[in-house]
């Protein structure tokens, strides 16, 4: 719980004691433990003073509540309609041959884990898709060898 509490912190300090904090705190409690659980939606929620209900849509919103274990890097497909239109299909199934896995799952090296999200709100430059928290937009989907070789060698 205290490193939750140190990522309120620093986020509150960058962004405010403001709802706009509200995404970079929960980016940033994915991107130490790849979930949210509901005790730390509590905690954000006092932080900010906001409802846990409040809290806790926005984490769904985005699919952050997986309450399972992800795979170092956790790719999240938008799936919304822009980036439907634009061709994600496309994505997830270069994605899921490269990784040998299906939406949700995670690789057996517990490497990579492929999610599907609402909105990321990149949809001018879709289809999108984040990894972890950096974002890759103009997806297609020849890039995505090169982009999965780059973190299978990190
Ligand atoms: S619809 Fe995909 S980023 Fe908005």
């Amino acid at each position: 719980m205290a490193e939750i509490e140190m990522i309120i912190n620093q986020k509150i300090e960058r962004y405010g004691r403001e709802r706009k904090a509200l995404l970079p705190i929960l980016q940033g409690i994915v991107a130490a433990k790849n979930y949210i659980s509901q005790d730390d939606m509590v905690c954000v929620a006092r932080a900010l003073d906001i409802s846990a209900a409040d809290v806790y849509g926005t984490a769904s919103f985005y699919s952050f509540l997986e309450n399972k274990v992800l795979g170092k890097y956790v790719i999240r497909v938008c799936r919304s309609i822009t980036c439907d239109m634009k061709g994600k299909n496309k994505i997830l199934k270069a994605l899921e041959e490269e990784l040998r896995i299906q939406l949700g799952e995670t690789t057996h090296d517990r490497l990579f884990s492929l999610e599907a999200t609402n909105c990321i709100g990149l949809c001018d430059m879709g289809p999108a898709m984040l990894i972890n928290e950096k974002p890759y937009t103009h997806l297609t989907a020849e890039r995505i060898p090169e982009i999965i070789f780059e973190y299978r060698n990190k």
